[in-house]
């Protein structure tokens, strides 16, 4: 079993990941480095305002939530983690401010926490969203696993902020240290970046910067979409696990009757695929767009078909958990009838899960590294839910 206990200078915080994993801890060493340097340097006070940005569960913001804390994050299960540890320790959830979307703040702040995000990408947008908001006397720090941080890490600090500097690794974590240098060089952010996509037409696909295959179009969604069902009965479609929206905007255009529904934990997805969709329809078509952690909002028995290329991450760690709860939504929110079509990597053996789930489970198409997989929710197989 690990520890669910977080013990530093701030105190003593019992802390849970979502979803809970028995042998993952909810922090890393990057997190006590940071909760222990920021300790040792005296930089708090009740009127220093903190922005702390990718907090993975809410360690840092729950061990500093006696202080006026804006935690910035683009995952909403990040978000439900921190709302989740702040209620566990006594906070109220509205202790720490979060954002609701990708906006970010835009008042001034004084110390700026930055946990290392997987997407060097998002790192970049970050860091130009922060120049406008930083005083002459704003500290900021970083941290993350020695392992995620790389000479090119440190490069963005350096042309986009300004001198930065780094600690020996303690624990296989490092502390990255940045002065702001108010002379460099305006510049903005690239994000979204765009994409052509050409299928029954040309699509102009944008991405923020979090997203999965921001440059071009996975492989694996490619072949999902070469193999895009059509029928008339399909009138309520999910793009579950969304991303940019590319699977249901071509479901959309090629089931011209049906209603779209995307999903997406990613708040930078959900913007793009709005933008997206809308980008390609106008006006002509309405769609829902929302921000869940898989399903859980959608009402049971409510949609016709789930389209699914599934996550095998969460942040830094590969597992099939989501997915695993992907599938068990999907087949929840799925009509008696209605079917769920994923495209996943050969070597993932996605098709035992599904066959457990539904009771049945065909291929519908492959090459040498994709599969793709339908299962068909059978009244009969009630019972396996
Ligand atoms: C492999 S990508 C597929 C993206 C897109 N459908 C495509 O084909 O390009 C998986 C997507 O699942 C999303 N995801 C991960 N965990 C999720 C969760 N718990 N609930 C909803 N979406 C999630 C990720 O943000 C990511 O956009």
């Amino acid at each position: 079993m690990v520890s669910r206990t977080l013990l530093v200078p701030q105190g003593e915080f019992e802390l849970s990941r979502i979803p809970d994993v028995e042998l993952l801890q909810a922090w890393d060493a990057a997190d006590e480095f940071i909760l222990n340097h920021i300790d040792d340097i005296q930089v708090l006070s009740r009127h220093r305002k903190l922005l702390i940005l990718n907090d993975a569960f809410g360690a840092l913001s729950v061990a500093l939530a006696n202080y006026p804390v804006y935690a910035w994050s683009d995952s909403f299960l990040a978000q439900r983690a921190l709302r989740a540890n702040l209620v566990a320790n006594g906070y109220p959830v509205e202790q720490v401010k979060t954002n609701v979307d990708i906006g970010f703040p835009t008042a001034a702040v004084d110390l700026v926490v930055i946990k290392i995000p997987k997407t060097l990408a998002l790192l970049e947008h970050q860091l130009y969203a922060l120049r406008p908001i930083l005083h002459h006397d704003s500290k900021i720090f970083a941290a993350g696993m020695a392992r995620h941080i790389h000479s090119s890490t440190l490069e963005l600090f350096e042309t986009i902020l300004g001198p930065t500097t780094t600690t020996r690794a303690r624990k296989k974590s490092r502390l990255i240290m940045v002065e702001r240098d108010h002379l460099l060089n305006e510049g903005q952010s690239r994000f979204p970046d765009y994409y052509e996509l050409e299928v029954d037409r040309n699509y102009r696909i944008a991405n923020h910067a979090s997203l999965f295959s921001r440059d071009r179009l996975d492989q694996g969604s490619r072949l999902l979409i070469e193999h895009m069902p059509i029928a008339e009965a399909y009138r309520r479609i999910v793009d579950l696990g969304c991303g940019n929206g590319v699977i249901g905007m071509i479901a959309a255009s090629l089931n011209p009757r049906a209603e779209l529904l995307f999903c997406d934990e990613s708040h930078m997805a959900i913007a793009s695929a709005r933008e997206n969709f809308a980008a390609a329809f106008g006006s002509s078509r309405e769609a829902e767009f929302r921000v869940d952690d898989c399903l859980q909002g959608v009402a049971d028995a409510s949609q016709d078909l789930v389209l699914l290329n599934p996550p095998f991450h969460q942040q830094h760690n590969i597992g099939d958990m989501i997915a695993w709860q992907m599938f068990r939504d999907a087949r929840r929110v799925l009509v008696d009838g209605g079917e769920l079509q994923i495209v996943g990597n050969r070597h993932l053996a996605y098709h035992a899960k599904l066959k457990k789930l539904f009771g049945n489970c065909e291929t519908v198409a492959s090459n040498n590294k994709f599969v793709i997989l339908r299962s068909i929710k059978n009244p009969v197989n009630n019972h396996r839910l």
